[in-house]
């Protein structure tokens, strides 16, 4: 499908390499064998082309999380967020990137109503984005929705403990799992999934402990996100890592403060601008001698 190239001639993209093979599904389900995962799994968050380019070479997984609600609209939560929204940056990603594994969070609304719902959503997801899975949230109230869309051609990644969709009856976006009945709750969530089928599944914001004991009890990759570095693999959120936001959640390290350097080339461009220093020369078309 020509949505899935992108026109290098007209496109200010850097082209991608010639596409080889992308991490498949079983692949990833594979770097867990016996309990244990020899390298653990590089996931990142990514909602355009260009960033989906930069990051692809050093992940296994790039996640279209539905957190572009807040990241990329100023949406109060992923609540509001659209299949519409999901599609096109899902589709985007998938554009950008030829090596990692791209998974698409199905948003609030369109797969917990029954599991032909979902399935009517992951795979309109699939078809517009050409993305390998999708992502939903829930533990044992999902299990049969994750079963019949596994066995319906659709790779799915589950994800537990503080389930950000679920704001609502949580109350907030705080770690998950201080009591014990919650923390046994959370436990029995991911074993669900990981039985329904789920090939990956993502552990947010619980305490370490439980991360780790679910990391021991499931057959599938538990990718952590505020959760134990004994997790098989790890996903933060782009945006997050690379320091554009001021506020950045205690599970996130920042690995780059990209928001003080756009700050310090804009006011350098308005600088030159206000100045006339911008453009030159250099940055003006002028007949050919
Ligand atoms: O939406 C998202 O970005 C996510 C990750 C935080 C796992 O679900």
């Amino acid at each position: 499908m020509s949505t899935f190239t992108i026109d290098t001639s007209t496109s200010r993209a850097t082209p991608s390499p010639v596409p080889g093979k992308r991490m498949t599904v079983p692949a990833i389900r594979g770097r867990k064998a016996g309990g244990k995962t020899a390298q653990p799994i590089v996931m990142l968050t990514a909602y355009t082309m260009r960033m989906a380019q930069l990051l692809d070479p050093h992940c296994d997984m790039l996640l279209v999380g539905d957190s572009l609600g807040q990241v990329i609209y100023g949406l109060p939560s992923t609540i509001p967020v659209t299949m519409d929204m999901m599609c096109a940056h899902g589709a985007a990603v998938v554009r950008g990137s030829w090596h990692a594994l791209v998974a698409v969070d199905m948003p609030f609304g369109s797969y917990e109503g029954s599991p032909e719902q979902a399935f009517a959503a992951a795979s309109r997801i699939m078809k517009e984005t050409g993305c390998a899975a999708v992502k939903l949230e829930g533990g044992e109230a999902m299990a049969p929705t994750v079963e019949f869309l596994t066995h319906r051609g659709i790779p799915v990644i589950g994800h537990v403990g503080l389930t950000p969709q679920a704001v609502n009856i949580l109350g907030g976006y705080g770690a998950r799992g201080r009591e014990k009945q919650e923390a046994k709750k959370i436990i029995a969530d991911a074993r669900a999934i990981d039985e329904a089928g789920a090939f990956c599944i993502v552990v947010e914001g619980v305490m370490e402990s439980i991360a780790t004991d679910i990391a021991r009890a499931v057959a599938a990759p538990v990718i952590g996100i505020g959760a134990s570095a004994d997790c098989d693999g790890q996903v933060l959120v782009i945006d997050d890592m690379l320091g554009m936001f001021e506020r950045t959640p205690r599970f996130v390290k920042r690995y780059a403060d990209l928001a003080a350097e756009i700050g310090t080339a804009a006011a350098t461009y308005a600088d030159e601008v206000r100045e006339r220093r911008f453009p030159t020369a250099d940055q003006t078309y002028r007949p050919k001698a």
